[in-house]
């Protein structure tokens, strides 16, 4: 049977890749997006007609998601993975905490931290009901709180530490179901949030993280990892 997988922010960046990678592969991918005319997923579509659903997902607003999970149930019953990739880096988090605006912290950890928590809540039948299924949610090295040298970008890193905690309050929630979840640093990519000069290509990443995720089968092993799959400080 073909296998599936439901990514969030999958219009551009790392989620992109992943996207591609995925349909390559012969998934049926759900691909995420705040934008259903996004022009990227329109071209891909056009090369995968049959196995890339394009998916409204604002990860910010539960009834969306609600109904995003409704929308996949017309496809299938169960996912075999799920990619919580879609994430906001304001650049009003580069500020010094005199100048940084406090309010604006909450739209980021609505989005990079309760975004994945309301994904999974309504999409956990298609986890249920599929023993060895996986959650993924991409964190960051700035989510980790016993290697922080930094002194700013707080929204940001307190919101990677906030989803952290809620991958491993996850993994030991659905461990007795045996869905595996993992907190996952890609790397430094060259995205819009990477940048230019970020050392890595989001292709080449993508394809390196799809192995690993499929090379993981241990309920119990690390929850945060690198892109090598070794455990990072929490
Ligand atoms: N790039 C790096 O070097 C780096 C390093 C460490 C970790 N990460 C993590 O890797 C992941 C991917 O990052 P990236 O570099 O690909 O970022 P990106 O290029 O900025 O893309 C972010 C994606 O998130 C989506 N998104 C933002 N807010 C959303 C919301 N409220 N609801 C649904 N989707 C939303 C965006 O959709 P729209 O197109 O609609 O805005 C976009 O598809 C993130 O979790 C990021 O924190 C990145």
């Amino acid at each position: 049977m073909r296998k599936s997988v439901l990514i969030t922010g999958a219009a551009r960046g790392l989620g992109l890749c992943f996207t591609r990678k995925y349909l390559k592969d012969g998934f049926l991918v759900f691909a995420g997006s705040r934008d259903l005319k996004a022009a990227s997923l329109m071209e891909l579509q056009k090369e995968y007609p049959d196995t890339l659903i394009p998916l409204m997902l604002e990860v910010t607003d539960t009834e969306a998601v609600a109904a995003a999970a409704r929308t996949v149930a017309g496809y299938t019953a169960k996912l075999d993975i799920i990619i919580n990739n879609a994430a906001v880096h304001n650049s009003s988090s580069f500020e010094i905490l005199e100048k940084a605006d406090i309010d604006d912290c909450l739209m980021v950890y609505d989005i990079n931290s309760l975004g994945p928590l309301r994904v999974v809540k309504e999409f956990l039948p298609f986890l249920r009901s599929n023993p060895g299924a996986k959650v993924i949610n991409i964190s960051s090295e700035s989510g980790s709180i016993s290697t922080c040298g930094r002194d700013k970008e707080f929204d940001y890193c307190m919101s990677k530490a906030a989803l952290n905690m809620a991958s491993k309050l996850l993994s030991n929630y659905l461990k007795k179901d045996q869905v595996i979840v993992l907190a996952v640093h890609p790397g430094w990519m060259r995205t819009d949030m990477g940048g230019s000069k970020a050392t890595l290509d989001p292709y080449e990443t993508a394809c390196r993280l799809v192995e690993l995720f499929e090379s993981r089968k241990d309920l119990e092993g690390p929850v945060f990892i690198d892109n090598q799959g070794k455990e990072y400080p929490w």
